[in-house]
Formats: structure tokens, sequence, C-alpha cells
């Protein structure tokens, strides 16, 4: 989008004036806070883990609805808020051995947005590929009976990737908040009642 309509559509978003109203970073925490309202995952996750966190909306969401809950981010840009129950990794989460970490998560949350060229396809197959590379790490950071949370632009993996995730996961389910943009291809995935192979 050029700069001058995204300047323009900023201005007159109701998303982007609320955000500012309630001291959120972000629209981004609406889509979070929509999740959470429908699904009450976050107030019953002792340990969360974040991927691609920053600035830190989907944070303040989380610690709105949970303020005694830990929380793991991971982001290759800084984090906007810094309080006590936040471990922030300042890291490609690609990069990272999650074997180093102590504990087990909950929950798993992803915003992650790889670099756009604004190329529909291209754009999703390198989504696709971060949520590839989370599913694969599910075993070592997701606890039994876990869940799973995030976004994903629409094509042509995605009905693979829901394939694979009904053979880990109780319940898989599509969710499309009113605070994400229609016109924008995002749509979010939860996952619930993971079944961690202990063999
Ligand atoms: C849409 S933003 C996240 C917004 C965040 N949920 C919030 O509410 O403030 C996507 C983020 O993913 C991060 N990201 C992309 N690839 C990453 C990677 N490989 N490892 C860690 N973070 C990554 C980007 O740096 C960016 O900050």
């Amino acid at each position: 989008m050029k700069s001058k309509n995204w300047v323009y559509r900023q201005k007159n978003d109701q998303f982007v004036k609320k955000a500012k109203q309630l001291g959120y970073l972000n629209r981004a925490a609406f889509k979070l806070e929509e999740i959470e309202e429908k699904y009450k995952i976050i107030q019953n996750s002792k340990e969360i883990l974040e991927l691609g966190s920053s600035p830190g909306g989907w944070t303040q969401i989380i610690l709105n609805y949970n303020s005694k809950t830990n929380i793991t981010c991971f982001d290759l840009l800084d984090m906007k808020i810094n309080i006590q129950n936040i471990s922030f990794y300042r890291e490609d989460f690609l990069k990272y051995d999650f074997n180093n970490l102590k504990n087990k998560f909950n929950l798993v949350l992803s915003d992650l947005a790889p670099n756009t060229t604004g190329h529909q396809s291209t754009d999703h197959l390198r989504i696709s590929r971060l949520i590839y590379e989370i599913i694969e790490r599910l075993e070592i950071i997701l606890k039994n009976k876990g869940s799973l949370i995030f976004k994903i632009w629409k094509g042509e993996e995605e009905k693979e990737i829901v394939k694979k995730l009904k053979q880990i996961f109780d319940k898989v389910e599509y969710f499309k908040p009113n605070s994400s943009r229609q016109e924008s291809s995002e749509i979010f995935i939860i996952s619930r009642g993971f079944r961690l192979n202990e063999e």
C-alpha cells in the first residue's frame, strides 16, 4: 500500500483511535482481545509463549486477562513494555534452542509476520514456513492439552497446515476477528487439546 494511503487509513481507523484512547500499543491488541472473549484460553494459562511479540500490544491484552501468568516473548525487535512477569528474548525464534527453556507452555501464541513482498502467494508461503517451524517445535514447547493460536494469511498451504494440526490437536477452528481488516487475508487458527506424544 502507498504510504499516503496507509497514513489516511490509520487516521480514520476506529480501532487505531480506540487503541490510542485505551493506551494500547497497537490495533493488533483488539484481535487477541476478541479471541480471548470467545475462547477464554489466556485466563486459564499459567505459562504463555508469544512468538512475534513486539511492540507488545498482545502482551498488554494477556496481562489484562491474567496478570499472574508468566509470559516468554520472542521478537527480532524490542518490546515497548517491560515488567516483571515477562521474559523477553530479542532473537530469531528459528535459531533458538527451546530445549534451553525450563518450562513448557500451556499456550503458544504467534503473531509472527515475515517481511512482506506485497505478492500474496509469496507472502502466504513465507508465513506458512514460520507456522511449519512452530509446529515442528510443539513437542518441546507445548504441554499436553495445551493450545496454539496463530495468525496466517490465507492461501494454498493452509489446508495442509490444518490437516497436520487436526492430527495432533483435539479441536482446530478458524477465527476472523471484527478488528481484523475485512479486506485482509489474515485469519487466526485456534487449536486446543494438544496430544503430546510422550513416548
Ligand atoms: C505483527 S508484528 C507482532 C505484533 C505484536 N503481536 C503486538 O501485538 O505488538 C510481527 C512481529 O514478528 C516478528 N518476527 C518476524 N519473524 C520473526 C522471527 N523469525 N523471530 C522472531 N520474531 C519475528 C517481527 O519482528 C514483528 O515484530
